[in-house]
């Protein structure tokens, strides 16, 4: 078991920038998700950390030592690739003992078999072990990938979107299945993906990573419900939040796009600190639609989506549209004339300029 520190680490590949001065602080044991779009420099932080990339400035501490100069086999970590990165000429088992026989580890034959029993027993992958590879369905490949990094008993997991081939049903089960994995284990996972969901449903924390810069670290809950720019607040949650251009009049906002006025909670005006413009960002759950006119203010229904469970709508508002998240039950439909509101006490600001949160 081991923690992890990155201390300002910077990775330049000629003239891009793909860390840029990156602080993190990953305890033992923990599940910890790094969250970004393509190119923000995922997969870079993980060959950094791995050894298989050298950062030009900071510190890589795993479990107390620096490590940015020891070579990768000797790091001790093991890394789950996107892609299956099985031999395809080997069965499931030889793949599995693999990273095991090199010489420098000397395992016995009794240690080899107890430790591939073992991670094929974690992985429901047992009966599979004299099956050739390339029988395999893509979602037992991807147990056979992480059975090889469990064989090596690192002291940190590495995982670089591990589950973004699979189809979506599969990566459902898979997702739930990493997390008792980890729970089980109790070791160390730095997990990377796009996939906010995959985030807030797998992570004890999330840190979300921006062409090269991490934006904010926090548990999904505190990314979720106190974001610290736009940037977070619109990638974490769907259907996205609502971001709206709001002016400030006294004690009052109007939203011109809207055109409507809403209420500021002395909370909020106390963090206006001065601002005639800020962005206004509303989550779909946080409006509540009704039919008739009985709430503030009164729209119709633009758009429905179904979702089963609930129902997405986007609501025509003066010149703009909002996105509210319905109970299906509502049975509402295009053309509908409805009223809504907003849960003031829940909405964000941000700075209009730097997309931070005014708190
Ligand atoms: N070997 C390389 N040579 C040059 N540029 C690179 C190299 N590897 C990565 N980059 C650049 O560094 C940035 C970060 O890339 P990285 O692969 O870490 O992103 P990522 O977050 O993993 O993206 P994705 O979600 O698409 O996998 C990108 O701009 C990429 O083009
Ligand atoms: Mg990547």
């Amino acid at each position: 078991m081991a923690e992890l520190k990155l201390k300002g680490v910077t990775k330049k590949f000629d003239n891009v920038t793909a860390l840029k001065n990156i602080d993190l602080d990953i305890k033992d044991g923990e599940f910890f998700v790094l969250l970004g779009p393509t190119g923000a420099g995922k997969t870079t932080t993980l060959r950094c950390i791995a050894g298989l990339d050298y950062p030009e400035e900071g510190e890589i501490v795993l479990g107390g030592d620096t490590v940015n100069s020891v070579i990768p086999a000797e790091r001790d970590v093991a890394m789950v690739f996107q892609y299956y990165t099985l031999y395809p000429h080997l069965n499931v088992r030889e793949n599995l003992e693999f990273p095991l026989r090199s010489k420098k580890r000397n395992l016995s034959e009794d240690e080899i078999d107890k430790r591939v029993l073992e991670a094929a027993r974690i992985l429901h992958i047992e009966d599979k072990l004299h099956h050739n590879v390339t029988e395999l369905s893509g979602g037992e490949m991807q147990r056979v990938g992480i059975g090889r990094a469990i064989v090596r008993q690192p002291r940190l997991f590495l995982m670089d979107e591990p589950l973004s081939n699979l189809d979506a049903k599969l990566r459902e089960g898979m997702r739930a299945e990493l997390a008792r994995l980890h729970i089980d284990m109790g070791e160390t996972f730095l997990y990377v993906t796009h996939d906010h969901v995959e985030a807030m449903t797998m992570a004890d924390r999330v840190g979300i990573l921006n062409e090269g810069e991490i934006l904010q670290v926090g548990t999904p809950d505190e990314i979720y419900n106190t974001p610290a720019t736009t940037f977070v607040a619109t990638f974490v949650g769907s259907p996205q939040i609502n971001v709206i251009l709001a002016e400030v009049k006294g004690d009052f906002l109007n939203l011109p796009s809207l055109g409507i006025n809403v209420d500021l909670t002395s909370k909020q005006k106390a963090a206006l600190d001065g601002r005639q413009e800020i962005l206004y960002g509303v989550r779909p759950e946080d409006v509540e639609v009704i039919k008739g006119n009985d709430k503030d203010h009164s729209s119709q229904v633009y758009f429905k989506q179904s979702m089963g469970a609930e129902d997405i709508v986007n609501l025509k508002c003066g010149e703009g549209t909002l996105r509210a998240l319905v109970e299906p039950h509502l049975k509402l439909k295009e053309g509908d004339d409805v009223s809504f509101s907003l849960d003031i006490e829940r909405v964000h600001i941000f700075d209009l300029e730097s997309g931070l949160a005014l708190r």
